[in-house]
């Protein structure tokens, strides 16, 4: 079930029968010669999108900007200041938990996005665990994860990319959005094959080190059917973990 496809009558039946929501968080930043610069949203939502068709659970609109100074030496990044995106996701959980959801997972494809999002939790938990008068809003959980780190994805993807998994322009992302969108697939050769690893600093630091964007991976290696098999893993793997964070 999509928020944004459903009546504010729908969402007030699903509020009588749960208070949790599912909410992808990404970034739109550049993804290496043949990777999208949607890919660390569209792969949250392109899964969350399969779990919440699979299961009924709701599924809200995506957090689609994150955090990616570090990208923004490459054309069509876009980026928020940790301030911003936590100002940002604090307005996010008031407005939900106003209608009364008590369970809010942020389902995240950015690993640059985390700290952040845990400075957000203890700032939207900090507004009752200091109030000296007391609340009457119902308790509130919040959770945050990475989609990678759902059961047994990380070794899928090690097993079915053995050389060249990297950790940015990651071949098993980029086969996400080839499955989510195999009108945007783009053929592009890889040089070098595999791109180099080293650390990240500043925008203009990143570019002199990766000029392609990749670290360490060959995304030339995607595709939609690889992208298939990790999108339905994934899926089945949120379902269970959301059921266990509502369950508490
Ligand atoms: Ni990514």
């Amino acid at each position: 079930m999509q928020l944004h496809q459903s009546t504010w009558a729908e969402i007030d039946d699903y509020l009588k029968q749960s208070k949790g929501i599912i909410v992808p968080i990404g970034s739109t930043e550049q993804h290496g010669p043949n990777g999208l610069l949607g890919t660390d949203a569209l792969c949250p939502e392109i899964i969350a999108k399969h779990a919440g068709d699979a299961s009924g659970i709701l599924v809200g609109p995506t957090f689609n900007v994150g955090i990616a100074q570090h990208h923004m030496g490459f054309s069509g990044t876009i980026t928020l200041r940790p301030s911003t995106m936590i100002a940002a996701m604090y307005d996010w959980v008031a407005s939900l938990r106003k209608h009364g959801f008590e369970h809010i997972y942020w389902f995240n494809g950015h690993g640059g996005n985390t700290a952040t999002i845990n400075a957000a939790f203890a700032e939207i938990y900090a507004e009752g665990s200091l109030d000296t008068q007391g609340t009457n809003s119902p308790p509130l959980k919040l959770q945050l994860r990475n989609w990678w780190e759902l059961s047994g994805i990380i070794k899928l993807c090690e097993k079915m990319y053995p050389e060249g998994h990297g950790s940015h322009a990651t071949p098993s992302e980029v086969a996400v959005t080839y499955y989510g969108y195999p009108d945007a697939v783009k053929d592009v050769e890889m040089s070098p094959k595999i791109a180099p690893n080293g650390p990240i600093h500043d925008a203009a630091d990143y570019r002199r080190r990766f000029p392609d964007g990749r670290i360490g991976s060959n995304p030339a290696q995607a595709n939609g059917e690889d992208g298939k098999i990790i999108v339905e893993a994934c899926s089945k793997g949120l379902i269970e973990d959301f059921g266990k964070f509502v369950a508490g």
